[in-house]
């Protein structure tokens, strides 16, 4: 079970309802787009957070409002915006966990590799910074192809000599709730039960279900299997579509960051019971980057739950072999634009 919805949760309230966190807040956190339609409610949620003392608004533009106003809530963190190049030195300084959900969302009809021309020169600009600034921190990367941005990030920072693939890791927790969120409705079980690990990538195809670990153990038909599968991979597409061109799921994918930045926190907090899926560099297959379920620690990753690839289930085994090559050539279209670029 993922403690987002229990023990942060209900740490939440209380600070918020009682006004005296139980939690000594020591933490710094950087939102990079603050902005925008993610930055913005996944800045309320993180403004939420009783382990944060200090909270970056950075954005290019309109963000001093938008720090103006989460400053009113009566939470622990100080917040602070930044605004423009000239500012973002300042905004990474000395922080433990930065999120960039900065660039262009999707509109109907567009895949996520569509964004990539735009993002991806945002990303780059951004961790270059990062590495300059706080290269320690947790690197959380939102910013769309996930797949191609964060293989962007890597190369960034081993350009700057501060890689550590234990701290850099793609936003996949969005594939995760929806996948929990579409078999409890399916199944009839109380959500807060439900946790099913998504491996593989972030788009389309790439996006694996691994429905067959899914807690509680539950069975399902084929027909469930094909539909779950494929409405969690198609499911940005199903808010795409419902905005009409005003945006991409920002509500839920506020929610999933902000899950993935209080897991990370209390990693760093030393909690030793923190587990999350993210897409990040590994070796549990032969595609260099690749989501699966990672134990989080002091120091970033702490081990890979190498058990959720065992056993895999025909479809599951075909799924995996067919993703494959499709993320081999995100992130190899990652690579190739940082290091012509460099
Ligand atoms: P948005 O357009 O509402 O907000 C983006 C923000 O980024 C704006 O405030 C903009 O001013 C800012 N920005 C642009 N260039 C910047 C720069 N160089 N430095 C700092 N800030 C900059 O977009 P939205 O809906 O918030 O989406 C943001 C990204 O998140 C998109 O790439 C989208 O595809 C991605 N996304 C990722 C998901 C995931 O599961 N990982 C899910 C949903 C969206």
């Amino acid at each position: 079970r993922n403690s987002f919805e229990t023990k942060a949760v209900k740490q939440n309230i209380q600070s918020v309802a009682c006004l005296q966190p139980k939690v000594q807040a020591s933490f710094k956190v950087a939102v990079l787009g603050a902005a925008g339609g993610i930055g913005q409610p996944l800045s309320l949620l993180v403004k939420m957070s009783p382990l944060v003392s200090d909270l970056h608004l950075y954005d290019i533009a309109n963000v001093k409002g938008v720090a103006a106003d989460l400053s009113h809530c009566n939470t622990p963190s100080e917040v602070l915006a930044f605004t423009g190049p000239e500012q973002l030195a300042d905004a990474l300084k000395g922080v433990d966990v930065v999120v960039i959900p900065a660039g262009v969302p999707r509109k109907p009809g567009m895949t996520r590799d569509d964004l990539f021309n735009i993002n991806a020169g945002i990303v780059k600009t951004l961790v270059e910074a990062v590495a300059d600034n706080c290269p320690d921190a947790f690197i959380h990367i939102i910013s769309n192809p996930v797949n191609s941005t964060v293989p962007i990030a890597a190369e960034v920072l081993k350009q700057r000599g501060v890689y550590n693939p234990k701290k850099l890791f793609g936003v996949t927790t969005l594939d995760v709730v929806r996948a929990n969120t579409f078999v409890a409705q399916k199944k009839n079980l109380k959500l807060i039960d439900v946790d099913v690990p998504v491996i593989g990538g972030h788009a389309g195809i790439t996006i694996l279900p691994l429905l067959s670990r899914t807690k509680p153990s539950v069975s399902f038909s084929n027909e469930e299997i094909e539909e779950l599968t494929v409405r969690i991979q198609n499911a940005g597409t199903e808010v795409v579509e419902a905005k009409a061109g005003a945006g991409s799921a920002t509500l839920s994918m506020a929610y999933a960051a902000a899950r993935f930045v209080e897991s990370s926190l209390r990693a760093l907090d030393g909690d030793s019971d923190v587990y999350e899926c993210s897409f990040v560099q590994s070796e549990l297959t032969e595609v260099p980057f690749f989501a699966s379920r990672i134990k989080l620690g002091k120091k970033g990753i702490e081990a890979f739950v190498n058990s959720d690839m065992q056993g895999l289930t025909d479809y599951e085994s075909k799924g995996l072999e067919a993703l494959k090559s499709e993320l081999k050539a995100s992130i190899e279209k990652g690579i190739a634009f940082a290091n012509k670029q460099a």
